[in-house]
């Protein structure tokens, strides 16, 4: 095997001219293969892999800065969001930077296609062997023991010296494809399976309808207005939204809403079957609870295709990029998937942290789930330290954990509701006061597991235990933080309607906004997120790493926002 490997690359190097010797050095490595994983074999060299490089951005402190000045309540430019072009010119690389990276590989005899609006990400497809070559690579595959996923991927890579400050770094290299993504908990024993659907009590620890949705939080009922005004709902791993079910359900729990429906986007040839049995439990969860709370907000599902299958974020880029691409995205972003953040390269993290940044900055309020392993991330298995979650643990984004009812009508923490504080990102002064005073709450539990300097998350809450959705004509309840992010969602796409209404604008990114206006959300002070063999932290009054800093007050929120 090795041997014929090793001929296979050297034929490879005549007939891709090898480049004259250059001094190489490493642009990311891993130590260990990733838990789970193990190599399987060589990647058989005349294997394409398709690669996406990212090239170094111009200005990504400036966009930053740029957010920030846009995003912050008593900022002389809040609200005046960069144009599409404006925040392009932040990110587009230099023309010396995509003059050398281009002619690199052309010499090589690649030739590489612009996937980003702004120019920062190019897609090249590379034989193996070439690319091992290329990037003083070991492409190998490797398979994931307990799911059988397979992956080709490299410990490390290295780029030539001379394209240092050019070429930023390569996808998919490093990152090993997450065996495990967020999805609705749909556990016993609040589950009790699939049923005809009939009349139910809308509030209660057996069932949450819309109705209580609507009256816990006090949103309208009345519809919104403004067809310029969007609320995205992303699709990724083949969940389909139905149609026919969401029909049913409005005709069961909001007969009001009676012929709202949602409209398509596809990304990557994705696509949205409508046969009752291809329906998704998450998507037609992410589209009922959208399409039920925010009544009359125009709603789109963006379905992203068979790409984003292995996990390896690739429709994470595309999506983005996609919506980078539009003239006018979204207001409002919904996402219930997401990832063990320390299985993703630091570089891949902080570019798509950054794609946020961009589209906050241009006006759409980014929502993801925080994950539903407590503080275990996506860990079934055991853990030694807390394990956060991205892409909600990047500060650009508002990361919504999960509430559940009491049996007095109150709300108390979810315990699976995924919380903590990023390895990855620091944290930002928008929440300093509220983290720090958590922190001295917390004094020393759970010293030691949990990186005290870190974007702490989750930002937000709403309820996420037992939801009636219908699906395949019947009822089902479901849990998970991927109920609570698009119920949240639905409270921003509502006030946006009215700030539209106003000729103001909208939202965009919320947290420098949520954090100034505390009291406008239900604090939430008991219940924890248990994981890693600890119980996790402890909800409270203020801001906590459980429910963050409490579930929507709709009226109070809308105030603060000045309509
Ligand atoms: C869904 O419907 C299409 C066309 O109506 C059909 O070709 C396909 O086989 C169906 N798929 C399933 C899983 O029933
Ligand atoms: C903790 O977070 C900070 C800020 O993001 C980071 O620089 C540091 O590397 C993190 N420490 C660990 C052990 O991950």
């Amino acid at each position: 095997m090795m041997s014929k490997f090793l001929i296979f690359s050297a034929l490879f190097s005549l007939v891709f001219a090898k480049p004259t010797a250059r001094s190489m050095k490493v642009r990311e490595a891993i130590q260990s293969v990733p838990a789970g994983y193990v190599r399987t074999g060589a990647a058989s060299a005349d294997t394409e892999l398709n690669l996406r490089i990212a090239l170094v951005q111009n200005n990504p402190e400036g966009l930053i800065d740029a957010l920030y000045s846009v995003s912050t309540p008593d900022s002389a430019s809040y609200g005046e969001h960069l144009s599409k072009e404006e925040a392009e010119n932040f990110v587009a690389p230099t023309a010396q930077s995509t003059e050398a990276v281009n002619s690199w590989l052309e010499q090589a005899g690649l030739s590489a296609a612009t996937i980003s609006p702004a120019g920062d990400w190019l897609s090249v497809s590379v034989p193996v062997g070439q690319a091992n070559e290329l990037f003083d690579a070991d492409f190998a595959v490797y398979t994931h023991s307990e799911t059988g996923k397979q992956a080709i991927r490299t410990m490390s890579y290295s780029i030539p010296t001379e394209l240092e400050g050019h070429l930023d770094f390569v996808h998919p290299t490093i990152t090993f494809p997450s065996p495990i993504s967020l999805r609705p908990v749909v556990s016993t024993p609040s589950n009790p399976g699939r049923r005809a659907i009939e009349p139910l009590a809308s509030c209660s620890t057996s069932g949450i309808t819309p109705d209580c949705v609507l009256s816990l939080y006090g949103i309208p009922t009345t519809k919104a207005t403004q067809s310029s005004n969007k609320l995205g709902v992303s699709g990724f791993e083949d969940e389909f939204a139905n149609k026919a079910d969401l029909a049913t359900f409005l005709n069961e729990f909001r007969p009001d809403l009676e012929g709202e429906t949602f409209s398509l986007q596809t990304v990557d040839d994705g696509q949205n079957p409508q046969n009752a049995s291809e329906a998704g439990l998450e998507a037609n969860l992410d589209i009922q609870y959208t399409v039920g709370i925010a009544s009359g907000v125009p709603v789109t599902f963006i379905s992203v295709g068979l790409e984003n299958k292995d996990g390896d974020l690739m429709g994470f880029l595309d999506i983005i990029n996609f919506l980078l691409g539009e003239s006018n995205p979204p207001q409002v972003l919904t996402t219930s998937y997401g990832f063990d953040e320390n299985t993703i390269s630091f570089s891949l993290a902080n570019n798509l942290c950054n794609a946020y940044a961009q589209l906050g900055a241009r006006g759409t309020s980014i929502l993801f789930a925080s994950g539903d392993g407590g503080v275990s991330g996506g860990h079934t298995s055991s853990c030694t330290d807390f394990v956060p979650v991205f892409p909600t643990s990047c500060p650009f984004v508002t990361s919504v954990g999960a509430t559940q009812l009491t049996s007095s009508g109150g709300e108390t923490a979810a315990s699976f509701s995924s919380g903590g504080f990023s390895d990855y990102f620091g944290r930002q002064s928008y929440q300093t006061s509220a983290v720090s005073s958590y922190l001295a709450f917390l004094g020393s539990t759970d010293s030691g597991l949990y990186n005290t300097s870190g974007r702490a998350f989750p930002d937000v809450s709403a309820i996420g235990v037992s939801l009636e959705i219908v699906i395949e004509g019947e009822v089902e309840l479901v849990d998970g933080t991927s109920c609570s992010s698009p119920i949240f969602a639905s409270n921003i796409a509502l006030i946006n309607d009215a700030l539209i209404a106003a000729g103001k604008s909208p939202l965009g990114f919320l947290n420098p906004f949520l954090y100034a206006n505390p009291g406008a959300f239900h604090d939430i002070t008991t219940g924890d997120n248990p994981g890693c063999n600890t119980n996790g932290f402890p909800a409270t009054t203020g801001w906590d790493p459980v429910t963050g800093l409490g579930t929507p007050n709709f009226a109070a929120l809308k105030a603060a926002a000045g309509v």
